[in-house]
């Protein structure tokens, strides 16, 4: 069966990362088109990819099965609102832009726009992102199927249950590269403190992370437990650990997490504005 025709509208970070990662699947190039203002934009992109450009957004969806907003939320609804003549084909719009809810887009796009709104993180940019998607009630299988994919060349994506669980997306993945650079230069500076290079203590902390990644990733015990394998009875882990447990780890996060949703939800109704 022959592919689906992607469009994406702006040709940005995202856009760049997601067209790389489908061309390593293997996504035949001549199947997709970025739109972009910038001339300097679309000549890197054909150049990088080998895939055709437009400054077009219409003529660029009106050809698309599956049109791919990846503007930054500040322009999208003049984007959107220009769009909507040209998906009278009723194409899959794939919304990639953080705080902007459906009822937004629908109404922009059109009420019975397929839609599938996205919550991508930075990471996607070097393809092991995690997104969660949720997808309105015009949204078929197949469409579904093809947000699947797309969104899979960067990394996993996640089907949620309502569009509310966005906001709570936003607070792990979404936000969630933050909370462990925080960590590392938390523990870069105090690996300095007790007497490492700078060059060495970062080394360390980052070969760590991801190590602890790797572990949890591939094994098939919960992290609570590959912690308890860790930490010996008495010894150096076990005197770090009650530190943090002590000063309530999770408390701290509950907090933190919460923020994020709480600052999701009004910047979601600033947008609808
Ligand atoms: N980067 C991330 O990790 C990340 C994570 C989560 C969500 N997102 C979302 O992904 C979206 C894109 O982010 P990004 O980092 O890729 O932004 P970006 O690099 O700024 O890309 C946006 C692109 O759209 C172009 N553009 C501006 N106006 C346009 C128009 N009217 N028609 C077509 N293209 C237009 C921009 O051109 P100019 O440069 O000339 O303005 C730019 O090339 C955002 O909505 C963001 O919320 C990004």
């Amino acid at each position: 069966m022959s592919k689906p025709t992607l469009a994406f509208i702006g040709g940005g970070n995202m856009a760049t990362s997601l067209v790389g990662g489908l061309l390593e699947q293997n996504y035949p190039a001549n199947n997709i088109i970025v739109s972009d203002p910038m001339e300097e934009n679309r000549n890197r992109l054909q150049k990088q990819f080998g895939i055709n450009t437009s400054n077009d957004n219409l003529s660029t969806a009106s050809q698309a099965d599956v049109v791919v907003l990846a503007v930054k939320p500040q322009v999208m609804k003049q984007v959107a609102q220009e769009l909507s003549s040209a998906l009278t084909h009723q194409p899959l719009v794939i919304s990639i832009a953080a705080g902007i809810p459906l009822s937004s887009l629908q109404q922009w796009l059109g009420e019975n726009t397929p839609i599938v709104r996205c919550m991508p993180n930075t990471p996607a940019l070097v393809q092991t992102g995690a997104s969660g998607l949720f997808a309105n009630t015009h949204v078929s299988t197949e469409q579904k199927a093809s947000a699947t994919e797309i969104l899979g060349a960067v990394g996993i994506s996640c089907w949620l249950e309502t569009e509310a669980d966005i906001d709570a997306v936003t607070a792990v993945s979404g936000s969630g590269p933050a909370y462990y650079f925080l960590i590392m230069e938390a523990m870069e500076q105090v690996g300095v403190e007790l007497g490492l290079s700078q060059k060495v203590s970062r080394q360390l902390t980052l070969q760590t992370a991801l190590g602890a990644a790797k572990m949890a990733m591939e094994s098939d015990v919960e992290p609570a437990e590959l912690r308890k394998r860790v930490t010996s009875p008495g010894g150096t882990t076990q005197r770090a650990i009650e530190t943090f447990i002590d000063g309530d780890i999770t408390e701290l996060f509950r907090k933190a997490m919460s923020g994020a949703v709480e600052r999701a939800e009004e910047m979601a109704k600033e947008m609808a504005d």
